[in-house]
This record gives structure tokens, sequence and C-alpha cells, in this order.
């Protein structure tokens, strides 16, 4: 690996202690105006202080994040469907040479494994890697689950074996039960999604059990700007992937951020 790749590399899993808080704002680029994502830039500009690395399109990057930040960005560089088709019909949408302009620490690219055009997705991660080992930039997979597939291990080990093997640098996939043999037989560093919205306090359960399971860190969104406290959540969430925070710990520090805000505002 030459030293951009590395570099890059530890812009987003930190060298200190092998972990990594990425916040996750990809979601319009199939789902539109997300709640919570309505408008990017008042989501994302109270959060950034708190995040190693955001993922986000190059559309969000461009109109609603200051180019004076310092934020190291992960591209999500596939796409082309909507919620309203089949999603695996995905390809690459961003060139490799956009994503050099942009300064990206990352691109990212969803593969659909046992889905429609599993084949096509797995080609552009292939393609997309040839093109991130020419200019030094990682590439993250994004092990995407269709409508019919089970979240366990079996199938999550899977992609995220098939990711590692195509040259993924990083892959990211689901916390499931038996996850540490994901992560045992997955021989790059796995980041966790967080998943649909649930209560602050599983989503914090789900954290602790992810880096506890071996991954190296949360790719968090719902869970993160869909919260009645997104900074609260924010500063619970990385005070267990980088303090070694319980549970009961994270969710004093969401409790007593939303209740300060509460104050200030009421
Ligand atoms: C899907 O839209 C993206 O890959 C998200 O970045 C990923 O699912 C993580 O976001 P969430 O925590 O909301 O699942």
């Amino acid at each position: 690996m030459d030293w951009g790749m590395k570099n890059r590399l530890a812009r987003i899993i930190q060298p200190g202690d092998g972990r990594a808080v990425m916040l996750a704002v990809d979601h319009g680029y199939f789902l539109g105006p997300t709640s919570g994502l309505e408008e990017p830039r008042k989501t994302v500009e109270p959060l950034l202080p708190y995040a190693d690395s955001i993922m986000l399109t190059r559309g969000v990057l461009r109109t609603s994040v200051d180019p004076n930040s310092k934020i190291p960005v992960v591209l999500r560089v596939s796409g082309g469907t909507s919620i309203l088709k089949e999603l695996s019909n995905e390809d690459i949408t961003v060139s490799v040479e956009d994503a050099v302009r942009l300064n990206v620490s990352a691109m990212a690219l969803s593969i659909f494994v046992g889905a429609e055009f599993e084949k096509q997705t797995l080609v552009s991660l292939a393609r997309l890697v040839d093109q991130g080992e020419k200019y030094g930039i990682p590439v993250l997979a994004v092990t995407a689950v269709g409508k019919d597939m089970a979240r366990d291990a079996r199938y999550l080990g899977l992609s995220c074996r098939i990711a590692a093997e195509l040259g993924a640098h990083l892959v990211k996939t689901y916390h499931c039960e038996d996850f540490e043999t994901v992560v045992q037989s997955c021989p790059v560093p796995i980041i966790v999604a967080g998943g649909k919205k649930t209560p602050e306090v599983e989503a914090l359960q789900l954290t602790y059990d992810s880096v506890r399971g071996g991954a190296v860190g949360v790719d968090m969104g719902r869970n993160i700007f869909q919260s009645d406290s997104p900074v609260g959540m924010i500063r619970a969430v990385r005070a267990v992937v980088h303090e070694k925070a319980s549970v009961d710990e994270a969710c004093k520090i969401y409790e007593s951020t939303k209740s300060g805000r509460a104050r200030r505002t009421g």
C-alpha cells in the first residue's frame, strides 16, 4: 500500500486507537430528501466537530459543506437508482478525477450480493478499486442488503469477504448475531452501519457491540440525524467508539447534551 493510500486511510481510521466515527449523510442519493436531511447543511454543520469523517455525495459536499472544513470526505460514487426502482441496479456515478479534485479520503460504492444486479455491482467495485489504486484512494465497499435477504452472519460474511477479495480497503456492513465471525473472515477493517432509527439506547448498544465484536467503528446516519438530539447522539457514539464508554455512560452523555440544549432553547 503506498503512502497516499495509507495517509488517506489514517484520516478515516484514527491511528491513535484504530477506531472510526463516520457520519453517514449520503441517503439522498436514492431516497431523496430523507427525514432529518431535508436541508443537509443545517444537519451536517453542528455534527462535524464530532465526526472523524463524513460520507456523502458530491452534490451535498459541494453545496452543503464549507470547503474550509478539515473533515475527511468519504465520497459516495455509486448510484443511478431510486427507491421507486430496483435498488441493485447501481453503477459508478463519479469519475476518479472528480474524486481527486474534491480531495476525498475514500470512495464508497454499494455491492448487492444475491440481488438482480449482483454482477454489475461487483464488477463496478473491482473497477473502482483499480482506479483507487492508481490514485492512492481507498475504496469503501458498502454491503447493501436487498429487501428479501437476511442480515445474518452467513450472508453478511459472504458479502464482506467478496468485497475484500475484490480489493476493497474497508467494508461497511450491518451488525448481526455472531458478528465476530463476519469480522474474522474479512481481511480488511469493517465499519458498521447504524440502520433504521431506533431508540437511542439501542443504537448505542449496537455501537458498543460492534466495536467489541471487532469493528473499527460505526458509519452512522439516521440514528444520529433523526435523533431528537443529533449532537448528543454523535457525542455519545464517539464516547463508545473512542473513549471505551459503556452504554450507560454514553446514554448519560446523550441525555445531558439533550437537556443542556433544551435549557438553552427553552
Ligand atoms: C445508505 O443509504 C448508506 O450507505 C448509509 O450511509 C448507511 O446505511 C449508513 O446510514 P444509516 O446509519 O442511516 O444506516
